[in-house]
C-alpha cells in the first residue's frame, strides 16, 4: 500500500534546485525522477551529477509525465503561480519555493488550485526545521514564554545584493527585493513561533539607496551587468495581529547598520519569558524573584532542516495531511508583503480583512 517511491520532478535546476536534488537523493521513499530547466544544458548537467534518469524539455512535458507524482518548483518568483497552478491541475503534489508568488492575488489562485485538486501544497520554508527553531518551538509549546505579545525579527545584510541586474533585482520577475527574498523567511518563522495569529494591520516603508548605484553587491548570484535594479534594498515594517501582538520586521540586502548582526534574528517577548535567536545562538530570559536570569538554549538533535522538511513533504503525501508550512501560510506571507509595499507607496497603515 503506497510504499512505492514517490517520484518527484524538479522544475528549475539553478541554485536551490540543486540543493533539493541533493537532499532528496538521501530521502527514503522518494526520488527525483526527472528534472527540467528553461536552460536545458543545466538540467542535463544536474541530471548527470545527481543520477536523475529523465530530463524533460519543458515544465509542460514534465507535468504531463504520468510517472511523476509530485513536483518541486525552484524558478524565479514570477513563474511560481503559473507553474504551481499547472502542476496542481495535472494532479501533482507540490513543494513550492518561497515566496509563494509575486503577490497575494496569485498566491490565492495557487491555494484555490490546491483545494480543487485535493493534492498536497507545501511551502519550502526550511527555517522552521532548524535545530534551534525546533528547540524554541518546543519551549513555546511548553508554555515557557506565556503569551507572546511583541516580537522583533529581521535579517540585515550589509553588502549582500544577490545577482545584481539578474531576475533577483528586477521587480517584474522577483516581485521585490530583500523583503520578498529573505524577509519572507523571517515573517514566516516569526509568525509560526508566535502561534500563527492573523495579521490585521500593516505599516511600513521600503528604500532603494544602494542597488541603483551598483553598491552593496554581495558575492552570490550571477550578476547581469546589462540588467537593472528596480527593487528595494531595505524594508522596515510593523505588523499588528488579531491577538493584540505586534511584530516589527527589518530586512536589507545592503545597509549601513553598525552594531546590528548580519545573521537572521528573532526576539520573542512573552508574559512569562523571552527568547532571542540570533544566527545559531538562542537565549531564554525570565524573572526569578527580582533577578533577570538567562539561559542558553541547546539546539535539538536531528538532521539538517532541509532533510526534515523533505521528509515532512513525503509524510504529508503518504498520510494525506496538511503540511505545517501550508498554502495558507504562504498566502498570509504574501498578503503581508503586499501590504508593506502598499503602505510604503501610500504612507497609510493597511488593514487586512480575513
Ligand atoms: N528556501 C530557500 O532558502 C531559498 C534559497 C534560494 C532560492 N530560493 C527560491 O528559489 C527560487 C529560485 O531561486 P534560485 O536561487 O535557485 O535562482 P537561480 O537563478 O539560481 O535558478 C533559477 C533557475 O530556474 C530556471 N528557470 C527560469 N525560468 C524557468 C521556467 N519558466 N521554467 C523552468 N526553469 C526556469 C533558470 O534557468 C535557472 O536555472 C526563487 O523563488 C527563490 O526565492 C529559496
Amino acid at each position: 500500500m503506497g510504499l512505492e517511491k514517490i517520484r518527484i520532478g524538479m522544475i528549475g535546476a539553478g541554485a536551490i534546485g540543486n540543493v533539493h536534488m541533493e537532499v532528496f537523493s538521501h530521502i527514503e521513499g522518494a526520488e527525483i525522477a526527472a528534472v527540467t530547466d528553461v536552460y536545458l544544458p543545466l538540467a542535463q548537467q544536474r541530471a548527470q551529477e545527481h543520477g536523475i534518469k529523465k530530463v524533460h524539455v519543458s515544465p509542460q512535458a514534465l507535468l504531463e509525465d504520468d510517472q511523476i507524482d509530485a513536483v518541486i518548483i525552484g524558478v524565479p518568483n514570477k513563474f511560481h503561480a503559473e507553474l504551481a497552478i499547472a502542476a496542481l491541475q495535472q494532479g501533482k503534489h507540490l513543494l513550492l519555493e518561497k515566496p509563494m508568488a509575486i503577490n497575494a492575488e496569485e498566491a490565492r489562485l495557487i491555494v484555490e488550485a490546491a483545494k480543487a485538486s485535493g493534492k498536497i501544497l507545501m511551502m519550502s520554508h526550511q527555517m522552521r526545521w532548524t535545530p534551534l527553531s525546533r528547540a524554541v518551538k518546543a519551549m513555546i509549546d511548553n508554555g515557557d514564554l506565556g503569551h507572546i505579545y511583541n516580537a522583533k525579527a529581521g535579517w540585515l545584510r550589509k553588502k549582500g545584493i544577490p545577482g545584481w541586474g539578474s531576475w533577483f533585482t528586477r521587480m517584474e520577475q522577483s516581485g521585490g527585493g530583500p523583503l520578498i527574498d529573505i524577509g519572507v523567511h523571517m515573517l514566516d518563522l516569526s509568525q509560526y513561533l508566535m502561534g500563527s495569529p492573523k495579521p490585521i494591520s500593516v505599516y511600513g516603508s521600503t528604500y532603494s539607496e544602494f542597488g541603483p548605484q551598483r553598491r552593496g553587491i554581495g558575492s552570490w548570484g550571477t550578476p547581469d551587468w546589462n540588467g537593472f535594479y528596480d527593487v528595494e534594498d531595505l524594508a522596515s515594517a510593523l505588523i499588528k495581529m488579531d491577538n493584540g501582538a505586534t511584530l516589527s520586521l527589518e530586512v536589507s540586502w545592503a545597509a549601513h547598520a553598525a552594531g546590528l548582526p548580519e545573521a537572521p534574528f528573532i526576539y520573542l517577548m512573552g508574559t512569562k519569558g523571552g527568547i532571542s535567536i540570533v544566527g545559531k545562538q538562542a537565549t531564554f530570559e525570565t524573572y526569578e524573584g527580582d533577578e533577570v536570569i538567562t539561559k542558553e538554549i541547546e539546539p535539538q538533535e536531528g538532521d539538517d532542516e532541509r532533510y526534515l522538511m523533505a521528509r515532512h513533504f513525503v509524510a504529508c503525501i503518504r498520510e494525506g495531511k496538511e503540511p505545517i508550512t501550508s498554502g495558507l501560510s504562504g498566502y498570509t506571507n504574501n498578503r503581508i508583503l503586499d501590504a508593506i509595499y502598499e503602505s510604503s507607496r501610500t504612507g497609510d497603515a493597511i488593514k487586512l480583512a480575513w
